[in-house]
């Protein structure tokens, strides 16, 4: 078999890629030896700023196909036309760990999905969990930090997590998935995916939707115990990627089915709760589930760093037919991710291969590190707009309708008024006994080290969400040796 010349980055060819340049047999190394000073140099600069939260991660490619019809709410150009297909990747990860973490550790995963559809990129950048620990953008920093390290310590807190938690109401309802037999999925292919927030869908008419993306997985739940992972992570600290990458190469594709949720402005306005409340779900009796497509992951990645490493998802990808709503949370995210990758991969993070569109793209943003596309207007003459040159101009046919706004302003206080606990009640009610044994060794066991003060006004929560959940943690609490009274005892 002939093989390839090795070359220099500069194409030259390469003489001898196993001796340095020395002076004798002994040494020492001459300067001129560029090559080596280039294999160094090279090596010093392999590593890039990991994502702030979700480092780890595990992701594949795939295809995205169109199984029901949803063009009566949206002209989203990837939706129209049963069968039609678009190709996607995914990645999945989990939170709080750095790069190289334990992948089965208890956690909420990320489950994000770009489609590359004909009208450019949409990212659809979710969880595996319909809620969040948080409703306002001003929380999340601190939450991402109470899970984090310590900054003396260097290690996770338990502490510091219940802390935020017990002060932050509004978290219960996550807190509890977390906490459950969903806090911690065998595989990435054991566990559904959620868009989370209120998104919208817009049609030709120029009305618009608000909806819930959901991809509910067709491989079955099934999740460890906090005893099961200890032993998985023990054996094997990358098990997700193991068990991904793995079921894709023996052609084992997986596939997850998209359903949305509907409501209508009139409908919203209605509603008993707030339907851009993140850490609410829209009850199904009410918004049943809609069948749109399904995406199943069929083809492993060449390359981890270029492909997955570089991957970068946003909030802020969305096309025509597609949009946002009030919710404050989406709004922020809106902003960072962009501004994230702006950071870790560079200013022209969206021209990498893995991150550029199929479909064509033309716009005025120039020059800054690495623009290695040229010009994307057509024509060199044309660099700014408006111009005469034939360069690239709106298309008012693809506007979005007007949001239904309304306001003044003001900073509302979020927590006032707001039903924490209905929510997390009904999920409660529909654990079986043993799911929720397991649901309050889970959080005991969690609570490890935990100061008294901060486990009682975290207790103190539970039993506003149920009697039963309060006793039950307070049980599996004393059955690890720690007794806590209800305050009023
Ligand atoms: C205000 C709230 C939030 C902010 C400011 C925020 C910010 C970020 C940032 C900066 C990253 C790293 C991006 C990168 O470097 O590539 C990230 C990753 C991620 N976030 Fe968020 N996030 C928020 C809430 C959420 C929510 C509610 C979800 C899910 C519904 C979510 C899902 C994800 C996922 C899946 C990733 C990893 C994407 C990937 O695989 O590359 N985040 N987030």
């Amino acid at each position: 078999m002939s093989r390839n010349r090795l070359t220099t980055t500069a194409g030259a060819p390469v003489a001898d890629n196993q001796n340095s340049q020395t002076a004798g047999p002994q040494g020492p190394v001459l300067l001129q030896d560029y090559q080596l000073l280039e294999k160094l140099a090279h090596q010093n600069r392999e590593r890039i700023p990991e994502r702030v939260v979700h480092a780890n991660g595990w992701g594949a490619r795939g295809t995205f196909t169109v199984t029901g019809d949803i063009s009566r709410y949206t002209r989203a150009d990837l939706f129209q036309g049963l069968g039609r297909q678009t190709e996607v990747i995914a990645r999945f990860s989990n939170v709080a760990g750095e790069q190289g973490a334990a992948d089965a550790e208890r956690d909420v995963r990320g489950f994000a999905v770009k489609f590359y559809t004909d009208e450019g990129n949409w990212d659809l950048v979710g969880n595996n969990t319909p809620v969040f620990f948080v409703r306002d953008p001003y929380k999340f920093p601190d939450f991402i930090r109470s899970q984090k390290r310590h900054p003396r310590t260097n290690r996770r807190s338990n502490t510091a997590q219940w802390d935020f938690w017990s002060l932050s109401p509004e978290s219960l309802h996550q807190v509890t998935i977390l906490m459950s037999d969903r806090g911690l999925p065998q595989t990435p292919m054991n566990m559904n995916g959620y868009g989370s927030h209120t998104f919208s869908l817009w049609n030709d008419q120029g009305e618009r939707f608000w909806v819930k993306f959901h991809f509910k997985t067709r491989q079955g739940h099934a999740f460890f115990t906090d005893e099961e992972a200890k032993a998985v992570i023990g054996e094997d600290r990358e098990s997700y990627q193991k068990a991904l990458f793995g079921a894709i190469d023996a052609g084992q594709f997986p596939k997850w089915t998209l359903y949305i949720q509907v409501m209508s402005q009139a409908e919203a306005e209605r509603a008993d709760f707030d339907p851009f409340d993140l850490t609410k779900v829209w009850p199904h009796g009410d918004y049943p589930l809609i069948e749109v497509g399904e995406l199943e992951l069929n083809r492993n990645v060449d390359n981890y760093f270029t492909e997955i490493e570089q991957l970068a998802f946003s909030p802020s990808n969305i096309v025509p037919g597609i949009g946002h709503s009030p919710d404050k949370m989406l709004q922020a995210r809106v902003f960072a991710y962009a501004d994230a990758h702006r950071y870790r991969l560079g200013t022209h993070y969206e021209a990498l291969p893995v991150n550029a569109p199929k479909a064509p793209v033309a716009h005025y943003h120039k020059d800054g590190a690495m623009n290695f596309f040229g010009h994307k207007t057509g024509n060199p003459d044309a660099f700014y707009e408006p111009n005469s040159f034939g360069g690239p101009v709106e298309d008012p046919s693809v506007k979005e309708p007007p949001l239904p706004l309304a306001g003044d302003g003001d900073r509302h206080d979020h927590r006032l008024g707001n039903d924490d606990v209905s929510q997390p009640r009904a999920l409660f009610e529909l654990f079986d006994t043993a799911e929720r044994e397991r649901l309050c060794a889970n959080i005991a066991n969690a609570m490890d080290g935990v100061p008294d003060e901060i486990v009682a006004r975290q207790l103190a929560l539970f039993d506003r969400v149920h009697a039963d959940y309060g006793d039950g943690v307070r049980q599996a609490l004393a059955a690890r040796g720690r007794s806590a009274r209800k305050a009023a005892e």
